[in-house]
């Protein structure tokens, strides 16, 4: 299951532009403890970077950044990982919004016609033009947050399919929808979905966790992880920039290495490579 064609999220800019703002310093003052120009850190965070790689192990340090994956960033080689193939199917739905691209995931089983809806895209319309012939019923929709390019088509799936089930982050203000809590777990068809409450990006803002019951290739297991993680980077705080590190932090410390990460933009990835190459992870 290759995903190596869809580009990463963000660029060097936006990380640097995330990790200053979460290190509530100014442009000026990481410039001067990293021991760099102000215009070449600027240029930096304009998508037109001529720092060196010391000079980026420099400001990794001041920013509390991954050293690795912030170089790696820079010359335009992040790694993405070889994504394992699961059990079950897992289809991205991504939908262009704004000048970006929101994903929403189908999760089922090979050959069944329904299945599970993650984050529901920027509208209806949005998702009826990504959406396989195959599935003709969705169990249930699970949504990361609220926000128009994720939950935009929400109120029309429900209508449309007569979804059952519908999960929200508590404390969001849904149209509909039961909100759950953190470490919430149930059973849907043939899946075990776990609630992660993880704020930091906005308020209310959750993961989801889900593997086939009774796998019988052990549990190997998707992250839905909404604005939380991306491959290379991670949402932005504008919520709270120290809860979104530290549920990035508890979030990958509690899934296993072999998840696969599924996030609300940008490529797959996995666990185990996000813990060793995420500029955000040190
Ligand atoms: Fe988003």
């Amino acid at each position: 299951m290759p995903d190596i064609v869809v580009p990463l999220e963000d660029e060097l800019g936006d990380v640097l532009e995330k990790a200053i703002r979460g290190c509530k310093l100014s442009v000026d003052d990481v410039a001067r403890e990293a021991g760099i120009s102000r215009d070449k850190l600027g240029d930096a965070m304009d998508y037109r970077s001529e720092l060196t790689c010391a000079e980026l192990e420099c400001l990794a340090k001041v920013v509390h950044l991954n050293e690795v994956g912030l170089c790696a960033l820079a010359q335009g080689k992040y790694p993405l990982p070889d994504i394992p193939g699961l059990p079950f199917s897992l289809e991205c739905l991504r939908m262009p919004h704004g000048v970006g691209v929101a994903n929403a995931y189908l999760i089922s089983v090979p050959g069944e016609s329904s299945g599970l809806l993650f984050d529901t895209g920027p509208s209806f319309t949005a998702l009826q033009s990504h959406w396989p012939k195959n599935l003709k019923k969705v169990e249930a929709v699970f949504l990361t947050h609220l926000e128009a390019e994720h939950a935009g088509g929400l109120c029309d799936v429900v209508d449309c399919f007569g979804v059952p089930s519908v999960y929200v982050p508590q404390g969001s203000q849904a149209p509909c929808g039961e909100a759950l809590d953190d470490g919430d777990a149930m059973h849907c068809g043939d899946f075990e979905v776990t609630a992660y409450s993880t704020p930091g990006h906005c308020s209310s803002h959750y993961c989801y966790r889900v593997c086939l019951l009774n796998g019988s290739n052990g549990r190997r297991e998707v992250l839905i992880s909404g604005d939380l993680i991306f491959a290379g980077s991670a949402g932005g705080g504008y919520f709270c920039c120290q809860q979104q590190q530290k549920n990035l932090q508890r979030i990958l410390a509690v899934c296993p290495e072999q998840a696969v990460i599924a996030p609300g933009h940008g490529p797959l990835s996995t666990v185990g490579h996000e813990r060793r190459f995420n500029p955000f992870v040190n």
